[in-house]
């Protein structure tokens, strides 16, 4: 069975809505899992990430797609504390040529948050992994999903607390194009 995990924070609960969102496209996949992880605050001790079981269990998936509010610019400093415990694994190749991709969502139309994106494909591309972009070419598509027009990964937005359809339509579709290139890598 191909395992792919969410790997998440979320402050208010709009992250959470797309990784839910997320989850739900992995699982109309046949013959693939979900690791549903939320980074919460209690996993972080003295601005450290504590939470080595989640670490650990990364190890044996073959897939991850990052999530995070955009917060000044960039990922939340719990997303950061996650990214940052992981720097053991790095030297022993730990994830390389594990597939990743990512999502954030913003209160503002262009609130930087392609940053946050780029920061993710970094973080990824400093464990080895392979970026799965998103193939949804903005403004071309009949059902208009990508509607921020991103193909690094999934940027949404929401002034309210309250997910946009298409948003939540896009994150489906991320969490299926994800499930499906592991699946194929892993043949
Ligand atoms: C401290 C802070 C910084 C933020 N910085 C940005 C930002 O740089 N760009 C942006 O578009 N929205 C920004 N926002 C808005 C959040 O990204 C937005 O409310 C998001 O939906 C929160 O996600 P969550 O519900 O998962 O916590 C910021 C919000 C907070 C609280």
């Amino acid at each position: 069975m191909v395992k792919v995990a969410i790997i998440f924070h979320s402050a208010s609960g709009t992250t959470k809505k797309l990784a839910e969102a997320v989850a739900s496209g992995i699982r109309s996949v046949s013959e693939v899992d979900v690791v549903f992880a939320e980074i919460v605050g209690t996993d972080i001790v003295d601005g450290r990430f504590k939470n080595l079981a989640l670490i650990e269990q990364l190890k044996n998936v073959d897939a991850m797609v990052f999530g995070s509010p955009t917060f000044m610019g960039c990922v939340s400093a719990q997303f950061k504390a996650f990214a940052d415990a992981t720097g053991d694994l790095w030297a022993e190749k730990a994830w390389s040529n594990k597939i990743a991709s990512g999502f954030t969502i913003g209160s503002n139309l262009s609130g930087d948050q392609l940053n946050t994106i780029q920061y993710m494909q970094i973080f990824a591309n400093q464990h080895g992994m392979l970026w799965a972009s998103l193939d949804i070419p903005g403004n071309c598509d009949a059902e208009g999903r990508n509607r921020l027009g991103a193909q690094s990964g999934l940027i949404a937005h929401s002034t309210d607390g309250e997910l946009n359809t298409t948003d939540l339509v896009t994150a489906n579709y991320l969490g299926q194009r994800v499930a499906k290139v592991a699946k194929k890598f892993a043949a």
